[in-house]
């Protein structure tokens, strides 16, 4: 039976991958987190779509029926290029958030923050002015809170002051909605709200891509026919067997493994280290 294809640069993905699960849960996943290659957010955009498309052809050896690029940086410089160079349809993360932003929007300021190469591609801000070219996008790098989510560390002191002074212009430029333009920054979300208070609207693209994906498979007739018929998710945590899912990754199982239950809520124990990518 075909699965849907995940990729990211590493673990983030899954924060993704979780709400495929939850929204989809007769489908079955395989995942590529590419760690022996994380981060992305600071390569150049011909790196990003060469290890990309390493990272397609990998999956579509997995009998793939769609694939999702979980990561924003690779959605922003490689999505564009290679979109329309593969059987299946790619799907990635960006037209999802920026769609769902422009739509929450109130007073059309709206704030994307992400990692330096998704900041610099303008990608989210070409994205949101063309579905309306009224809205003003402040667009913000905050490199350090992937370290600091992949550290563990969601709160305190430090990555307050840190947030602080990032999302200053955000506070600065009066936006009512701010995308969280990387896979990590979901997990930060209790702090990015208590820094730019709760009447600013977070969008997490994953809950739009999950949705996305939905449909493409609906409208194609390429949806699994389940019989479970129950939602996955119990209390926002997927209940879904990690074993019906497919793990790899390019380097270090077992890092991948410690982290994804803060990704993702449950334990991975078959992570498994791709050949030859
Ligand atoms: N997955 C990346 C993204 O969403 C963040 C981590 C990285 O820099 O590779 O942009």
């Amino acid at each position: 039976m075909s699965s849907i294809g995940v990729f990211d640069s590493g673990v983030g993905g899954l924060t993704v991958a979780r709400e495929i699960i939850r929204q989809l849960p007769d489908e079955n996943i395989i995942y590529f987190g590419d760690t022996a290659r994380v981060p992305y957010g600071i390569k150049s955009p011909q790196t990003v779509i060469r290890f990309s498309i390493e990272n397609i052809l990998f999956l579509l050896k997995h009998d793939v029926k769609l694939i999702c690029v979980a990561c924003n940086t690779a959605s922003s410089f490689a999505l564009p290029v290679i979109r329309n160079h593969f059987r299946v349809p790619i799907i990635g993360v960006i037209t999802p958030g920026a769609r769902e932003a422009v739509y929450a929007s109130q007073n059309k300021r709206i704030g994307v923050i992400g990692t330096k190469g998704t900041i610099k591609s303008r990608t989210y801000e070409n994205e949101i002015k063309q579905l309306d070219p009224k809205v003003k996008v402040t667009a913000v790098a905050c490199p350090l809170f992937v370290p600091f989510v992949e550290e563990g560390w969601l709160a305190g002191e430090v990555v307050e002051s840190v947030a602080k002074k990032y999302l200053q212009p955000l506070r600065d430029a009066k936006v009512d909605t701010v995308i969280l333009g990387c896979t990590h920054y979901p997990l930060l979300k209790p702090l990015i709200q208590q820094v730019l208070g709760k009447q600013v609207v977070l969008i997490d693209s994953a809950k739009q891509v999950a949705f996305e994906i939905k449909k493409i498979l609906g409208s194609e007739d390429l949806l699994n026919r389940g019989k479970s018929g129950k939602p996955a998710c119990r209390s926002g945590r997927p209940v879904c067997p990690a074993g019906r899912h497919k793990f790899f990754v390019s380097d270090n199982p077992e890092w991948f493994s410690s982290l994804a239950q803060r990704f993702m809520g449950i334990k991975l124990k078959n992570v498994k280290k791709a050949q030859n990518v």
